[in-house]
């Protein structure tokens, strides 16, 4: 699988990355997203579902999408993949898992450091309408349960954060702000939004710092987390693919093992880095 001087570096490193896809949780029963047959983008078209124009238009289908996934992530259970990225932090390795899934599916297998590029899937916010709040006359008041942009002049200043903690995204009509009435919205990066800054930062860092950095069940065809195992891979960290699919990055990385993760990943981690 590995050739020894790669695995002898990979032995001498003290921080390493792994960044995560949707393969990554496809054997725990969560979809990918552009899987030819079963992907998500195959039956729906993310512009009409992952947009903010999309919850403009429809909020109520927009949430009924999200609360189908969410109901199928809340099913789902880490797999042997996920597990084994937890146990390597007890190899006495700096571990940080870079994760473009919104599944919650690594800290339900214990990681501790998880950076959630694009969200996580069963946390709330409010629906920033940034028309209607930079349309209004006055400037847009914040709230301080939802922290976004007030629409109801009925925002209650002494409202706490935790009455959003009570409401989940389940089935149902799109609930709204129990402070200033603003719809609420799966917390996670749609289509032509920004990532959030200390995220991106948090993971850039990561990267920057590591000694290698494995790349599982990515299509790396998203900017800019795809850009992030190509960053490793110039700086001379060592990196290694593990998809059934090879991406571009399998001609360039150090090695590329075309397997799923769950099957994988722990023969790997415990070749490489044995628990001590
Ligand atoms: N093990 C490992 N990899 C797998 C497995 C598996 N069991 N099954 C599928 N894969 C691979 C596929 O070959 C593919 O390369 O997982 C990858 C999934 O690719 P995508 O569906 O594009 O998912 P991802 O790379 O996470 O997409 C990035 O795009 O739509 C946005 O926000 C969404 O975070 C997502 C981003």
């Amino acid at each position: 699988m590995l050739d020894s001087a790669l695995l002898a570096d990979l032995r001498a490193a003290r921080r390493v990355v792994v960044f995560t896809g949707a393969g990554m949780s496809a054997e725990s029963g969560i979809p990918t997203f552009r899987d030819r047959l079963t992907g998500l983008w195959a039956r729906v078209d993310p512009m009409e579902i992952a947009t903010p124009r999309a919850f403009r238009a429809d909020p109520q289908r927009v949430w009924d999408w999200h609360v189908h996934l969410a109901e199928a992530v809340r099913a789902a259970r880490p797999n042997a993949g996920h597990e084994a990225i937890a146990v390597l932090e007890r190899a006495r390795l700096e571990v940080t898992v870079v994760t473009q899934n919104i599944d919650n599916l690594h800290q339900r297998a214990g990681s501790a450091k998880v950076i959630e590029l694009h969200g996580n899937l069963l946390r709330l916010k409010s629906f920033v309408d940034e028309e209607a709040a930079f349309a209004a006359a006055a400037p847009p008041v914040i709230c301080p349960v939802c922290a976004g942009y007030a629409v109801w002049e009925r925002c209650d200043p002494w409202a706490e954060r935790a009455d959003l903690r009570v409401i989940e995204l389940r089935a149902g009509r799109v609930p709204r702000c129990p402070g200033c009435g603003a719809l609420l919205r799966p917390d996670v990066v749609w289509f032509g939004e920004p990532l959030a800054v200390e995220m991106l930062e948090a993971a850039w860092n990561a990267v920057e710092e590591c000694d290698a950095l494995i790349s599982v069940g990515a299509s790396l065809e998203v900017e800019p987390a795809a850009s992030l195992p190509w960053r490793a891979l110039h700086r001379g960290a060592r990196v290694i693919e593990v998809n059934p699919a090879p991406t571009a990055l399998a001609a360039h990385c150090h090695a590329s093992i075309g397997a799923p993760a769950a099957g994988t990943l722990p023969e790997l981690f415990a070749t490489i880095w044995p628990p001590l």
